[in-house]
This record gives structure tokens, C-alpha cells and sequence, in this order.
């Protein structure tokens, strides 16, 4: 059976302090984890990070790639610097780049595209807003944005992960309902397949107010193969609860 993952996405949070005691709880408490773990870390923190996670099971993810491989582009971090420092995931098009970045989905797929070529996966963060939900659009916008991660790629679209993040349910304690995330889930799904016949394999994260308490539910999905954590990922103790429920 596939192992699911939790993926802490840290946003631009901690401190070289705040760091090391988090990721010290973690480790101590996680045990045998019976998922794949990651943590998303600014990027200035991720020589640290590197650091304090080598010879464990938590896995370092950067939070956004450069969509170029070099040169003039002040400010930008590629996909080889990444790589340097371990870096096994990206986040890629998260809906705080989509919005406050001006990404689109062209930018996006490429972010993916050349995340691939480096060996990284990217983590492909699609979702409806609520005015497009209510709107009765959910399923197309997350369709469009995936479509444009699989037509731009050239690499086998099985090698991404994916995830749903609602971004009326990001950061705002409203959680997708288990059936409601699953209904989404089940279109990403059999429009993967329809790419690839390897989609089994990928894995379809939820995010959007996933914590300690809503996490099993969510995870007990057919569909559902791990979370996408913020603020709760912020938390040791939250953090492990959800590692917990990820079996
Ligand atoms: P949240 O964030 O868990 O704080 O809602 C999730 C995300 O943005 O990835």
C-alpha cells in the first residue's frame, strides 16, 4: 500500500530558535512514523534544517522554486541551489503565490517542470476560492490548474504530488468536510489517470485547516493520501497527532 505523507508547510514562520525546538520535538516524539514526513521551511532556514533532519525520517521541502535554471533574476532560488540542500519537495503554486505573486497556471507548471529537473518533487497546489465554489466551479478551476502541471512537463506526471488546499479553508479553522474533500479528490484523480496509467501512485494531499482533530477523518478517504499542514504544522504536539493518524 502506498505510505501517505504530511508535509508541514511552515509559510514565514520561525526563528534559528523557534526552529531547532520544533524540529527537536518532532524528532523526539515521532517514533516510528508509519507515513513519509516533511517540513517546508523558509528558505534561509533550510541549511539548518538540513541539518537538524539529516539521518531522519523527515524530509526537507522548500516553499517555492525559480521558474528560470540561472542568472538575472534577482531574488529567485533555483531548483539546483535547492538541491544543494537537500531539498527532496517543493511547494509549487500554492494559493499565497497564486495571489499575492500574480503566478498563473503557465507559471506554475513550469515551477513544476523545472522542479523535475532537478530531482524534486513538486508538491502542485491547486483550489477553488469561495466565491468559485459557490459559483459551482470547483471542479473546473481544479482541473484547469492541473491540466496546465500536466501539459507542461515532460516528465511522467506520476512523479508530482498533489494537493487539494480549498483557499476558503486555508488558514481560516474551515475545514473541507471528509466527503466534500473526497469529491474533489475523486476528480483529480480520474483526470490523472487519464494522463497517466501510473496514477495510482501519486499522491493527492488535502490541506486547508487540517489539525490534530480533523486529520484522521480526512486521512480515512479513499482518496486522501496525506496533508498539506500550516498552522498546525507550527505546533510539535499538533504535528505528531497528525503524523499519528496518517497510517
Ligand atoms: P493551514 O494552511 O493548515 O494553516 O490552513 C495550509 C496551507 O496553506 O498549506
Amino acid at each position: 500500500m502506498k505510505k501517505k505523507l504530511i508535509a508541514g508547510n511552515w509559510k514565514m514562520n520561525g526563528s534559528l530558535a523557534a526552529n531547532d525546538k520544533l524540529l527537536k520535538d518532532i524528532l523526539v516524539g515521532v517514533g516510528q512514523a508509519a507515513c513519509q514526513m516533511a517540513v517546508g521551511v523558509p528558505a534561509v532556514y533550510l541549511s539548518q534544517c538540513q541539518a537538524l533532519l539529516a539521518g531522519t525520517a523527515i524530509d526537507l521541502a522548500a516553499q517555492d522554486i525559480s521558474a528560470h535554471e540561472v542568472g538575472a533574476y534577482t531574488g529567485e532560488i533555483s531548483g539546483a541551489m535547492l538541491k544543494e540542500f537537500g531539498v527532496r519537495y517543493v511547494i509549487v503554486g500554492h494559493s499565497e503565490r497564486r495571489q499575492y505573486h500574480g503566478e498563473t497556471d503557465e507559471v506554475v507548471a513550469l515551477k513544476a517542470q523545472r522542479a523535475l529537473g532537478c530531482g524534486i518533487t513538486p508538491i502542485v497546489c491547486v483550489g477553488e476560492t469561495l466565491a468559485e465554489r459557490e459559483a459551482g466551479k470547483t471542479d473546473e478551476v481544479v482541473k484547469r490548474q492541473l491540466a496546465a502541471v500536466i501539459h507542461t512537463n515532460g516528465h511522467c506526471i506520476s512523479e508530482v504530488v498533489v494537493a487539494y488546499e480549498p483557499v476558503w479553508a486555508i488558514g481560516t479553522g474551515k475545514t473541507a468536510t471528509p466527503e466534500m474533500a473526497q469529491q474533489v479528490h475523486a476528480v483529480l484523480r480520474a483526470q490523472l489517470k487519464a494522463a497517466s496509467d501510473h496514477a495510482d501512485r501519486i499522491k493527492l494531499l488535502y490541506g486547508g485547516s487540517m489539525n490534530a482533530a480533523n486529520a484522521a477523518s480526512l486521512l480515512a478517504q479513499p482518496d486522501i493520501d496525506g496533508g498539506l499542514i500550516g498552522g498546525a504544522a507550527l505546533k510539535a504536539q499538533d504535528f505528531l497527532t497528525i503524523i499519528a493518524a496518517a497510517h
